[in-house]
C-alpha cells in the first residue's frame, strides 16, 4: 500500500542494491573474549544490566544522552539534509545517513565512543520489513494465534528474530497485541485476537522467540488503539477497570512472560490524553504498577510535545523525519526544556537509563548484529509449520474433507493461480521469491492451485479466475468438487468492512448452486460475513497464511495435514451484533478530531456475545479436525490465589491430530461478582495425539482471570463464591464442568508479577 506518511514509497524510490544495503552493519564493541577496558566497566557482560546502564550513563555527555532519545525514519536518507543544522547538527546528520539500514523502519544513533550501538529498527510481527531485503513471511499474527499453541509464535519469533539479526537490525517493532475489540479494525491481522489470555500468551511467546536472538523486541501499540479510522486523532473513553481487565491485561501478561526491551505507545488519545504522553498508562501502570524497566518508544509521528511527553512517560521519540514532523525530542528542544527546569535532568537520565538497560539486557551491546546469510529454506519450513498448526476448518458437512478419490476439481477465484494474500502497511514483508501484485495488493508467491496440482497429480484440476460467476459455475458443474477462494484485503491505516468485495459472495453462491460439493477457502485479515454459509458444506479459514500458504492449504484439503486451528476471534453473524454499528469517524478526513466511548468495557468478542445472548456466525475457539477428541475427568483445586486443574483429552477418532482444550471460568452469578461477562477463557492447551491416545493435562489459572480490578484501591479482587470451570473445544461447545468454592481474596495490582 501507499504509506500513510509516504515514507515507504520514498524508501522504495531509493536506488540501492540489496547487497549494498546488507553491507550497512551496526558496529559495536567486541564481546566476550576481548578484555573489558578499565574505563568502560559497563562493557563487562557479567555485570547486571541495571549496573551497566548506570555506569554507562555516568560516562555520557549531555549531547550523547540526547542522541539516544531521538530516532529517525528511513526518509532521513533523502530528507534529513532539509532539516536546519541547529535542529540536527551536520555531524549527526551525516552519522545517521551513513549508518541507517536502508529500507528499514528507523534508526537511533548510538555512542561509539562508549560502545553503545546504534538501534536499527525494523517491523514487524510477520517478518522483517525491509523493502530491499527479501524475508520469510510468517502467517499473519491472527493466524498463528489460532494455533492455540505458544510454541508456534515462539518458533516464528525465533525465525524472524534470526532474520532481523542477519539483516543488520537489532530492534524489532514486533509484538502487536491490541485486542480485536473492533472486528473491522484493518490491523486485526497483525494482532492476536480478542481474548487477553490468548493474546498475552501468543504475543509473549513471539517476543520471547525474537529476543532469543539477543535483540530487542517492541510490544505495541500501547494502548486501546483498537481502530484505524482517524487513529491519530481518536480519543478513546474507557474506564480504568475495563482497560485493566481487557486491553491492558493482554499487555501485562505478555510483558510478564517476555520482558520486551521496549513498548511502543500508540497514536490515539486515551481518556483525553495522547498515548505517548499518557501519565496513567505510561507512568502509573506500565512503569509503576508493572515495574517495567525497558523504554517507551513512540509510534512514528505520535509525539505532540516535549515537556508533556517527557514528563508523562515517553522515553524515546522515534521515526522523526523530517520536514512535516516537529522535532520535539531533538537536542535544542530537550536542552531548552532542561534549562527551564520543565524537564529535570533526573527524568532525562531515566529515559537514557531505560534505553541502555534494554541494550544491555537484551543483547545488542554484547552480541552486535552483523549481516550474515539466511537459510531461507529452513525458515520457510518454520512458516509452513506455523500455517499447518493454525488454519481453521470451520465447517465440514458430511466429511467432504479431506478430499478422497476425486477425479476432477474446479479451482475458482482468489488469485489462487498466483499466490496467497498478505496484509499491508508497516508489516508488509518483501517475500522471498518476490511479491505478486494483484489489484495493488500483495500476494506471496505460493499459489494454492500449483500446490493442489502437486498433491493430486492424477486429478483433473481446472482454474477459473472467478470474474464471471456464471462462467465459474459452468466449470464447477462439470467437476466432482469446486473449491472457491475468497479474499479480503486488510491494511494498516484503514478498516476492512466485513462484507466481501468484488462480487465474491455472488461467486460463491453461483458455484454452490452449480455444485453441492463446494468448498470455500477464505484468505482474510479477520472476520467476514458469510451469506452463503448454509449453501456450502465445507469452509477453511486460511487467514493470511504466509509464504507457504499454498502448500499448507493443499495439504489440509487433501488430508496430509489434519487441521487444528481454533478461532482467536468471533465472527459476527450480522452488523446488528456489533458493539458499534458505525466506526467512529469513518469517512472523515484524516486529522479530524473524533471520540469513541468503549462502554462495552472489557466485554469484548465472545464476552460481548454472551452478555447480549447473540449467536455469532462462528464462535471464538471454534475449529474442526479430521479426528475427534473427548475431554473428561476435570478436577480443580485452589492453589494460593490460583486454581490448578487437571483434565484428560483423548483422540477418539481414526487419525492422528492435535486437540485443543479450552477452559472457561464462570462465576455462579457473574453480575454479582462484577464480571464483565458470564465467562472468561482461563487456560488452554494443545495436545498431539494418535488415535486412541490420551493425555492428562495440568493447567493453572492466573488469579487475575478470576478477579475484577478495583480502581479505587488499585486492587485485584476475587469475590468469594462458587465458580464453575468448564472445558470444551470452543467457547460455544458442550463443556465438561466442575465447581470450586473460592474465598474472598484481595491484592494490590502494583508489582503483581
Ligand atoms: C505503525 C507501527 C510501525 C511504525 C514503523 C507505524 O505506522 O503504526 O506499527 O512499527 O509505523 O514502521
Amino acid at each position: 500500500m501507499t504509506d500513510i506518511r509516504g515514507r515507504r514509497s520514498v524508501a522504495r524510490a531509493i536506488a540501492l542494491t540489496a547487497a549494498a544495503a546488507m553491507a550497512v552493519v551496526v558496529s559495536a564493541p567486541a564481546s566476550g573474549q576481548a578484555p573489558v577496558r578499565a574505563d568502560q566497566p559497563w562493557m563487562d557482560p557479567k555485570m547486571r544490566p541495571e549496573a551497566r546502564a548506570k555506569a554507562a550513563l555516568a560516562a555520557m555527555t549531555l549531547d550523547e544522552k540526547l542522541r539516544l532519545i531521538f530516532g529517525y525514519s528511513d526518509q532521513a536518507l533523502t530528507e534529513l539534509a532539509k532539516v536546519p543544522d541547529d535542529v540536527v547538527s551536520p555531524e549527526l546528520k551525516s552519522y545517521v545517513v551513513s549508518r541507517l539500514v536502508k529500507g528499514s523502519a528507523g534508526f537511533v544513533p548510538g555512542v561509539p565512543r562508549l560502545g553503545i550501538p546504534d538501534q536499527t529498527q525494523t517491523d514487524a510481527s510477520m517478518g522483517v520489513r525491509n523493502s530491499f531485503i527479501p524475508s520469510t513471511a510468517l502467517p499473519s499474527s491472527l493466524a498463528t494465534a489460532a494455533s492455540f499453541d505458544p510454541e508456534v509464535p515462539r518458533a516464528g519469533g525465533r525465525m524472524i528474530g534470526a532474520e532481523t539479526r542477519a539483516t543488520g537490525h537489532n530492534t524489532m517493532l514486533s509484538g502487536g497485541i491490541n485486542l480485536a475489540r473492533e472486528p473491522r479494525n484493518g490491523r486485526n491481522f497483525e494482532y492476536v485476537g480478542e481474548d487477553p489470555l490468548l493474546a498475552g500468551t501468543m504475543a509473549g511467546a513471539l517476543i520471547e522467540g525474537i529476543q532469543s536472538n539477543r535483540i530487542i523486541s517492541t510490544i505495541k501499540h500501547y494502548a486501546v488503539n483498537d481502530q484505524e479510522t482517524l487513529r491519530t486523532t481518536l480519543d478513546v473513553t474507557i474506564s480504568a477497570a475495563a482497560m485493566r481487565q481487557s486491553d491492558l491485561l493482554a499487555f501485562e501478561l505478555a510483558i510478564e512472560k517476555s520482558s520486551p526491551g521496549s513498548v511502543m505507545c500508540s497514536y490515539n488519545l486515551i481518556n483525553g490524553r495522547w498515548g505517548c504522553e499518557n501519565d496513567y498508562l505510561l507512568n502509573t501502570v506500565l512503569k509503576g504498577d508493572w515495574g517495567y524497566k525497558g523504554f517507551v518508544m513512540s509510534d512514528w509521528g505520535a509525539v505532540h510535545s516535549t515537556v508533556g511527553a517527557a514528563n508523562n512517560g515517553l522515553d524515546q521519540f522515534t521515526g522523526f523525519c523530517c520536514v512535516a514532523d516537529k522535532p520535539w525530542f531533538a537536542p535544542p528542544a530537550m536542552k531548552a526544556a532542561l534549562q527551564s527546569g520543565a524537564v529535570t535532568q533526573a527524568r532525562l537520565d531515566d529515559m537514557v537509563t531505560r534505553i541502555l538497560w534494554a541494550l544491555f539486557a537484551k543483547g545488542p551491546v554484547d552480541d552486535p548484529v552483523k549481516v550474515t546469510p539466511i537459510d531461507y529454506a529452513a525458515h520457510a519450513a518454520v512458516a509452513q509449520k506455523a500455517a499447518e498448526d493454525s488454519l481453521v476448518l470451520l465447517k465440514n458437512d458430511g466429511n467432504l474433507l479431506p478430499l478422497r478419490g476425486v477425479k476432477s476439481i474446479a479451482v475458482i477465484g482468489g488469485s489462487a493461480d498466483k499466490g496467497v494474500l498478505a496484509g499491508a502497511g508497516s508489516s508488509d514483508v518483501t517475500p522471498v521469491g518476490g511479491a505478486v501484485k494483484v489489484g495493488g495488493h500483495t500476494y506471496l508467491p505460493s499459489p494454492p492451485l500449483d500446490a493442489l496440482r502437486r498433491e493430486l497429480p492424477r486429478t483433473r484440476i481446472a482454474f477459473d479466475a472467478g470474474a464471471d460467476p456464471a462462467a465459474a459455475a459452468a466449470i464447477a458443474a462439470q467437476s466432482d468438487v469446486a473449491i472457491v477462494f475468497v479474499t479480503r484485503h486488510n491494511s494498516e491505516g484503514s478498516e476492512a468492512s466485513l462484507e466481501m468485495v468484488d462480487n465474491q459472495d455472488a461467486l460463491v453462491a453461483a458455484v454452490a448452486k452449480a455444485n453441492p460439493k463446494t468448498i470455500v477457502v477464505a484468505e482474510t485479515g479477520g472476520a467476514i460475513y458469510m451469506p452463503w454459509v448454509n449453501d456450502v458444506p465445507a469452509i477453511l479459514e486460511a487467514f493470511y497464511p504466509g509464504i507457504r500458504g499454498g502448500p499448507v492449504i493443499a495439504r489440509i484439503l487433501t488430508g496430509k495435514v489434519n487441521p487444528s486451528g481454533h478461532l482467536p476471534i468471533s465472527f459476527p453473524a450480522s452488523a446488528d451484533q456489533l458493539a458499534r454499528p458505525v466506526i467512529a469517524g469513518l469517512g472523515e478526513p484524516d486529522g479530524t478530531p473524533a471520540e469513541v466511548l468503549y462502554d462495552e468495557g472489557a466485554a469484548i468478542g465472545y464476552k460481548w456475545y454472551d452478555v447480549k445472548g447473540y449467536k455469532p456466525l462462528w464462535a471464538f475457539g471454534h475449529g474442526l479436525s479430521y479426528t475427534r477428541f473427548a475431554l473428561s475427568d476435570l478436577k480443580a483445586q485452589p492453589d494460593g490465589r490460583s486454581v490448578r486443574l487437571t483434565l484428560t483429552i483423548r483422540n477418539t477418532g481414526k487419525r492422528p491430530g492435535k486437540g485443543v482444550s479450552q477452559v472457561y471460568l464462570a462465576p455462579a452469578d457473574w453480575r454479582k461478582v462484577g464480571w464483565e461477562a458470564p465467562k472468561r477463557l482461563g487456560a488452554f492447551a494443545k495436545a498431539d495425539l494418535k488415535p486412541g491416545q490420551s493425555k492428562r493435562i495440568e493447567l493453572t489459572i492466573d488469579p487475575r482471570l478470576l478477579a475484577i480490578y478495583e480502581a479505587a484501591n488499585n486492587n485485584w479482587h476475587i469475590k468469594a463464591g462458587t465458580y464453575r470451570l468448564m472445558v470444551g473445544q470452543a467457547s460455544d461447545s458442550p463443556m465438561e464442568t466442575t465447581e470450586i468454592a473460592l474465598p474472598d481474596s484481595l491484592w494490590s495490582a502494583s508489582l503483581n508479577h
